[in-house]
């Protein structure tokens, strides 16, 4: 049995909302990969992952793609591809590349790393235009802007498209090129009813997850032009991402990719949706629902004293799990593992304990 139930270790009905990534694989995507052929993928070989790498390009409007282990890895070799040592990239300050990848850009990159200040998930584009570098021996040459969407710090929210569209168009005026970090992209084109390339478009090239809300396993795409990718692969390989044969995974990552999976993600919206509505109305719970764009509910207690994580431990006590995001803040994330039903318990269960 491949349950939920046993991937949690527990007999207890578990309503588990910390994460997108505890998505299981689906029944289809075993069989797939089961039965996928399998070649060496470091020498092009592997049929399946051949097959994702072109359905990744196709849907993000690129010319080619790679497949790595994770996303953080795809955005660091976007990184290294991009730059060269003792360059300056611009980041949104709370970006996702700059909090939670380990430093990687520095330590591996060699990179500095401007902030931009941005409402709405997205660099101010103002910001970005000034902290482009001037050509001048005494600074770092700029190389690269990197953007996000979703946004994971602001919970899941779509920057505009309006600003991708400036800074793209600053991108092209200064001669710096734009990698979005598109971990969540398919969440971004459900929420706001256009294609996936339509969103990358802004960009040269795009990390897309496969293993958060898709359900696959584990991997992630790389996609850019022909030129990027080619030299995108050797440092994939230097990384150590050059997995042989990965076609029981890239199997997995197509099914992931299919359109029926990729708009089942829309449900996840609802019932993060449903579940802030019904906490909002809670007193002493802040949400702000113009904030619930996607599948993260961002709560707040007002009660300073109230502890985030004693309240996530009293909730794991009855099988829910959520994760305490800060002292006051707890997060929760929905995903295919959580029915409307569930939800709908959850709101009770707060409900029966609260305040
Ligand atoms: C926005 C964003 N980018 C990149 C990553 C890194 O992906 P991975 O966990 O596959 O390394 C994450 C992971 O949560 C993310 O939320």
């Amino acid at each position: 049995m491949r349950t939920g139930a046993i991937y949690r270790g527990s007999e207890m009905k578990i309503i588990d909302l910390r994460r997108d990534t505890i998505t299981l694989p689906s029944i289809k995507m075993c069989e797939d990969a089961f039965k996928a052929v399998l070649g060496d993928s470091v020498y092009d070989e592997d049929p399946r992952q051949c097959e994702l790498e072109k359905r990744a390009a196709t849907i993000t409007a690129k010319e080619k793609g790679i497949f790595v282990p994770s996303g953080t890895m795809g955005n660091l070799i976007a990184l290294l591809t991009h730059t060269q040592k003792g360059e300056e990239i611009i980041v949104e300050e709370n970006a996702h590349i700059r909090t939670s990848e380990t430093g990687g850009a520095a330590c591996v990159g060699g990179l500095m790393i401007k902030t931009v200040a941005g409402k709405d998930g997205a660099p101010d584009p103002a910001g970005v235009e000034r902290a482009i570098r001037d050509d001048n021996i005494h600074y770092p040459g700029t190389s690269l802007i990197c953007l996000e969407t979703t946004h994971y710090r602001y919970g899941g929210i779509v920057p505009p498209l309006s600003k991708f569209g400036d800074i793209s168009r600053i991108s092209k005026r200064r001669g710096v090129p734009v990698h979005l970090d598109g971990a969540r992209l398919f969440n971004a084109s459900v929420y706001l009813g256009v294609q996936p390339g339509e969103i990358a478009g802004f960009a040269d090239s795009v990390m897309i997850s496969l293993s958060k809300g898709l359900g696959a396993p584990v991997g992630s795409v790389l996609c850019g032009s022909g030129e990027f990718i080619e030299k995108a692969k050797r440092y994939r390989k230097m990384l150590g991402g050059g997995m042989r044969q990965t076609g029981w995974l890239c199997a997995a990552g197509l099914e992931a990719l299919s359109d029926d999976n990729i708009s089942r993600l829309k449900e996840d919206h609802q019932n993060a949706r449903l579940l802030a509505e019904g906490l909002a109305s809670l007193p002493g719970i802040e949400i702000d629902l113009n904030m619930v764009h996607t599948n993260f509910v961002k709560t707040f207690f007002e009660d300073p004293g109230r502890d985030a994580q004693a309240f996530a431990g009293l909730l794991s006590s009855k099988g829910i799990r959520a994760t305490a995001a800060g002292r006051n803040e707890l997060r929760f994330v929905t995903s295919k593992e959580v029915s409307r039903d569930d939800i709908l318990s959850t709101i009770e269960v707060i409900k029966g304990i609260y305040p």
